[in-house]
């Protein structure tokens, strides 16, 4: 196992009928700014039941934080605080909302004049010492950014990846009866989200780390076993419930911990949502499949055990063992109404192109658990993958 630290302070309060509590856990005399989306959390009474329970503090609101938010509407809400004194957020939505709030939460303490500098750092912390304090009601599980320090701005053309330790939320609210409103599509999006977050830590090389393995195979099989049915019953509390935990846990660290990782897929992914605006989730389902057998030497021995503990395939040569268990996460995906080709969205194959050259402007021309996933590598991943 690799050396590792684990540091997570995010109060997690999971469970139905449990916003009442929020007023315990905001600062008390706490001016609120109340950070949400496009408007569901109003359309679906979440705003109502949260302004109730917060009865007695000093309420703002800002909306219209969009999917993949945006740099600039994040100033706005940062310009909001400044002006209003304000001293706690409250993020109400996704992970677009979660990670637009973490933006705001330092970009509010910034007193230069180039925001886009907060953005420039890739996964080193932000040089950044203060932040507004902020807490979390998650409406839509996914990216895990409810129980961790990442956060991803878009701006102009690209989507930006940071970190702080300043942005572990104080406390998220997890509860499976608010995200019964979501469409299917996001629903879809959220479950292959969640799984591939599990397989860029798990499917690189085995460093004998077994606890992480093992977890990591626990939320890959329970969301096989789960996934159909959560996406077919919505209100179906606990399958939602056990959707929402586990796409908090495949991202907060844990099974991360003392393992490599290879997050290739998701930085490809990244390249996709900015140039064609397509769903985070949707981006990742494309790639991964042709990136498994691309690097299917360097991952053999955990992809040969993903096959026989995640889908129970034992039989046959290892090409045809990793193969099936490829097949097998593309029927998954499919059966959710995901697609795994790029032809399958309105993309030309020569664009592929200029998917190869916002990640070499990007900088990411050495990707994967061992850094040798270059741009010629990505090349054939996404002409392999259309
Ligand atoms: O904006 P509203 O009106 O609220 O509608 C949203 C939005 O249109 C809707 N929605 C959310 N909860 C709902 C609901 N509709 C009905 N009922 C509810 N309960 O869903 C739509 C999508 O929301 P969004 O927050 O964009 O989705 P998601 O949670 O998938 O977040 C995607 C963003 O997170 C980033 C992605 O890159 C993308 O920008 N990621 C963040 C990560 C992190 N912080 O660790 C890791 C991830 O890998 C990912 O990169
Ligand atoms: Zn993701």
């Amino acid at each position: 196992m690799l050396n590792f630290n684990f540091y997570n302070p995010t109060h997690i309060v999971f469970g139905k009928d449990r916003l009442s509590e929020l007023a315990t856990l905001v600062p008390k005399n706490a001016k609120v700014l109340i950070t949400y989306g496009g408007g569901s959390i109003k359309k679906f009474g979440t705003f109502d039941k949260i302004t109730e329970a917060l009865q007695g503090f000093e309420i703002f609101e800002f909306g219209g934080i969009e999917p993949n938010p945006q740099l600039n509407t994040c100033i706005k809400a940062a310009e909001l605080i400044k002006e209003n004194n304000i001293d706690f957020i409250l993020a109400v939505g996704g992970g677009s909302v979660l990670d637009a709030t973490k933006y705001i939460s330092i970009a509010a303490k910034y007193e230069g004049d180039d925001y886009t500098s907060l953005i420039k750092h890739g996964f080193s912390p932000i040089p950044v010492e203060e932040a507004v304090p902020f807490g979390s009601v998650l409406t839509l599980p996914a990216t895990g950014s409810e129980m961790n320090a990442f956060s991803v701005i878009s701006h102009e053309t690209g989507k930006y990846g940071i970190y702080s330790p300043l942005f572990y939320p104080k406390f998220s609210f997890l509860d499976p009866t608010l995200t019964y409103t979501l469409p299917k599509k996001q629903v879809a999006n959220g479950i292959v989200d969640t799984f591939i977050h599990v397989v860029e830590q798990y499917i690189t090389f085995p460093v004998d780390a077994r606890f992480q393995d093992r977890t990591a195979e626990g939320i890959l099989q329970t969301l096989v076993e789960i996934g159909e049915q959560t996406l077919n019953n919505p209100e179906d509390y606990d399958t939602r419930a056990n959707f929402m935990w586990c796409a908090t846990m495949a991202l907060n660290g844990l099974i991360g911990s003392g393992v490599p990782q290879d997050w290739s897929t998701h930085m490809i992914g990244h390249e996709f949502t900015a140039k064609f605006n397509i769903d985070h989730g949707r981006t990742l389902a494309m790639v991964l499949p042709s990136l498994l057998r691309e690097r299917k030497d360097k991952k053999e021995a955990k992809l040969l055990q993903y096959a026989e503990r995640v889908w129970n395939i034992t039989e046959g040569t290892s090409d045809k063992r990793i193969e099936a268990a490829i097949q097998e996460t593309e029927k998954f995906f499919n059966r959710l109404g995901v697609a795994t080709k790029i032809s399958d969205y309105e993309i030309q194959k020569e664009e592929l192109k200029d998917i190869v050259s916002q990640l070499e402007s990007n900088g990411m021309v050495a990707l994967s658990e061992t850094g040798d996933l270059t741009l010629d590598v990505t090349e054939r991943i996404l002409e392999n993958a259309y």
